[in-house]
């Protein structure tokens, strides 16, 4: 028998990508959707304005769109949630005082100290923290979240320079999609034809949540890495894929075919259990000297992997790249689909 779950925030971005990613998903089946008071009450087909590539599945048409209250009656004890952040930590504590787990895509509790923040791939340890929650917050349920989109790209690919080589100093621009704003996002005057350097507090999420995802679990609490990251955020014209340029410090000397290695072999728990959402390689090398491309790779792996390319030495830290990562899919609705198959796994939902 399948898991119930339900979305908050279905009728979003990110929302659609869950009601996608999870039609005909082994392990859980939709029994719920939520979104605003704008939405509730009306059928799912109706309150929601679709903009993925692939049809609405059929047995989310007809699904009375609830309104994201713990009241609401939702029977499922795993709630995938994508509500605009300065909403979703008060909801998201209510539904986890209520008895459930909620896989969180929003900020408010990324970085709190009893939260675990989460990449499978990068720190799978982390959800030791859930005890702390539990038993500081006196909640039968919990809050797990994931990652701010451009921080999950970047960290996967830092993730195995940190372990084989160390990492000290982290520089990136990002270029990225306008799907990254949610629906209907940036108005289209101000985006065609244009840039924008300037993308509200994503600079601050892109030196806070690496560091505490590649940090060190030790007696209950997270140590952050000891890394300086330096980001320049910017939006572009492009509809799905954030694009980031990189130059890192490591900690001892190497060459481009050793990193390049380190890259193609990494692996971790997802792949290690199989989970159904995981891609095969979380990592892949482009070998081609203009790609990563947001038009081109988005989809290598079903959007579920972090494409690098471009590596070569920088003359001012040690080496430098380009990577390519989906933002609503491994950025977003993914990786959180990805954390709870990890929560099942670990048997932290029954
Ligand atoms: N887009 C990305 O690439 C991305 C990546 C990583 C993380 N995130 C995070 O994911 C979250 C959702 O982002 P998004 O891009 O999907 O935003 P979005 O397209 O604006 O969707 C927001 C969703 O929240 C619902 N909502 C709004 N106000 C609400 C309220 N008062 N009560 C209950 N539900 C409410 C909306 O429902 P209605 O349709 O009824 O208004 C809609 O379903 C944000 O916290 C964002 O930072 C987004």
């Amino acid at each position: 028998m399948k898991i119930p779950v339900g979305v908050l925030g279905a009728t979003g971005a990110v929302g659609q990508r869950f009601v996608q990613l999870l039609d005909g998903h082994p392990w859980f089946e939709v029994k719920a959707l939520a979104a605003s008071s704008r939405s509730a009450g009306q059928s799912y087909e109706r309150a929601c304005h679709w903009i993925l590539s692939t049809p609405m599945p059929e047995w989310a048409r007809q699904m009375p769109v609830l309104p994201a209250t713990a009241t609401a009656g939702m029977d499922c004890q795993l709630l995938f949630a994508s509500l605009p952040g300065d909403l979703a930590g008060p909801v998201e504590e209510e539904f986890a005082a209520a008895g459930h787990v909620v896989c969180s895509n929003a900020s408010a509790h990324r970085l709190a100290a009893d939260v675990p923040l989460i990449i499978p791939e990068v720190n799978a340890d982390h959800l030791a923290l859930i005890r702390t929650q539990q038993a500081g917050r006196g909640w039968k349920g919990f809050i797990v979240t994931s990652a701010n989109c451009s921080s999950t790209h970047m960290t996967l690919a830092l993730k195995p320079l940190q372990s084989a080589f160390g990492l000290s100093k982290v520089y990136v621009v990002t270029m990225q999609a306008v799907s990254g704003g949610g629906y209907p996002g940036v108005p289209s005057l101000d985006i065609l034809g244009n840039v924008i350097p300037y993308i509200g507090g994503e600079e601050d999420k892109m030196v806070s949540e690496p560091l505490k995802l590649l940090g060190r679990l030790q007696e209950g609490r997270i140590q952050d890495a000891e890394i300086v990251i330096s980001p320049h955020c910017n939006r572009v014209p492009v509809h799905d894929g954030h694009t980031e340029c990189v130059s890192v410090s490591l900690g001892r000397q190497t060459t481009i075919e050793e990193i390049s290695q380190v890259w193609r072999d990494f692996r971790a728990e997802p792949q290690a259990l199989g989970l159904p959402s995981a891609p095969q390689h979380p990592i892949l090398v482009a070998e081609e000297a203009d790609r990563p491309q947001p038009s081109r790779d988005i989809h290598l792996e079903k959007g579920m992997a972090t494409i690098v390319g471009r590596l070569r030495p920088c003359p001012l830290f040690d080496f430098k790249f380009v990577l390519l990562g989906h933002n609503t899919v491994r950025g977003a609705a993914g990786g959180s689909l990805l954390n709870a198959e990890l929560l099942v796994a670990q048997g932290w939902i029954k």
